[in-house]
């Protein structure tokens, strides 16, 4: 713990009746907490100045470096709150190292993970009444994000850098809850290529997947599922999704890392699985293992996986000139592996793996 956080509490709280009314019905990334974490960062303070303030507006430079050039990192997490009252987020760590990866990519400095865990720590603290009862699938989601805040229009790293944390409560990412996607293959837009930014969280590897997505819906699709950039021939992943194909005898696959992003839910899974004694490969998985698989019963299940959209289910996949269908219900093991990832972040079944950092205290 090596910030100083100064605490100004916001002169106007929500109501309790206000929260309470947006905790029934949170939506996704709609509604913020009533504070924000801000810690800026100079070469020659290093990070400065930490505070937990009103959430509000920003007062930007038109120059400031990151409109112009996105240099900027994110991350996504939760916090849950368990049957004793007490405040849980997942992995935190995976997180953090997870942004000093980005943050790498992007030339943004580093922010140590201890530094990191304690932003977010102090505002889920300061804003617990947010978090959403147990007992719900809903939960308080996390935005930790890193902005270039410099004032020049010269390409070069920025010398002032501002890292935030912000929080939104959450129910289901889809609204149709967990029920299988339609996913649509883009032929004509990649993600990722090699030496690019693909594994880095980015808000440029998003901007990138607006085009597709839309074409995606432009379908009657729910999401796009994008190719390798080298050969347009391997799965990679959904815009904000890993995947997961499920064969009859058993056992996963998920595409390798590399290009992809690595999803904090992705590796969990791969040690659940594991741990329930099924065999996992993590390697290149074409489209047409993924089309031939389904249309011969020897894929059984497919399913995405990330933080906001937990687990779920994937049916159809369609492309120009065809489509293979999946089953119209969520299959058996997505079912268990869902049910085994959110049990461990509810805090209903024993967290074996260490994945769970205490926020606060049992009431
Ligand atoms: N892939 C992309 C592009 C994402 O944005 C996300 C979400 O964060 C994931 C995969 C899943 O990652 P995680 O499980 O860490 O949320
Ligand atoms: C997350 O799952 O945390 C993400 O960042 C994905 C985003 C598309 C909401």
């Amino acid at each position: 713990m090596t910030l100083d956080i100064s605490i100004v509490p916001s002169a106007q709280p929500r109501s309790a009746a206000e929260v309470a009314e947006i905790l029934a019905d949170p939506g996704f990334g709609t509604h913020f907490t009533d504070h924000m974490f801000t810690v800026e960062w100079t070469p020659e303070k290093g990070w400065h100045d930490a505070r937990i303030t009103a959430y509000g507006p920003l007062t930007l430079d038109p120059a400031t470096a990151v409109l112009h050039y996105a240099q900027e990192t994110f991350e996504g997490m939760k916090a849950y709150r368990h049957a004793d009252d007490s405040i849980w987020t997942f992995r935190p760590d995976a997180n953090a190292d997870r942004m000093k990866r980005s943050s790498h990519r992007l030339a943004l400095p580093v922010l140590e993970p201890e530094d990191f865990v304690q932003a977010v720590d102090a505002l889920v603290e300061v804003d617990q009444r947010w978090v959403p009862e147990s007992g719900s699938e809903k939960s308080l989601y996390i935005r930790p994000f890193m902005i270039a805040t410099e004032a020049f229009l010269g390409v070069r790293p920025s010398q002032h850098v501002t890292f935030m944390v912000i929080a939104s409560p959450a129910g289901a990412y889809f609204k149709g809850g967990v029920k299988p996607l339609t996913l649509w293959l883009t032929e004509e837009y990649t993600r990722a290529g090699r030496g690019g930014m693909g594994a880095a969280k980015t808000g440029g590897n998003y901007a990138s997947s607006l085009v597709a997505q839309q074409e995606a819906i432009g379908q009657g699709c729910d999401q796009v599922v994008f190719l390798d950039g080298a050969e347009g021939k391997y799965v990679e992943e959904l815009g904000g999704m890993n995947m997961y194909f499920v064969f009859a005898d058993g056992h996963i696959v998920t595409p390798e890392t590399g290009t992809i992003l690595e999803g904090i839910t992705r590796s969990a899974i791969i040690e659940l699985a594991r741990k329930s004694g099924r065999t996992v490969e993590e390697r290149k998985f074409s489209i047409d293992e993924w089309r031939d698989g389904v249309a011969s019963g020897e894929i059984v299940e497919v399913f995405a996986c990330g933080t906001a959209a937990v687990v779920t289910p994937v049916g159809t996949l369609k492309w120009a000139g065809g489509e293979v269908r999946g089953s119209a219900e969520p299959g058996d093991f997505t079912n268990e592996i869902r049910a085994a990832l959110v049990d461990i972040q509810y805090g209903r079944t024993p967290d074996v793996f260490g994945w769970m950092h205490q926020v606060t205290k049992a009431e």
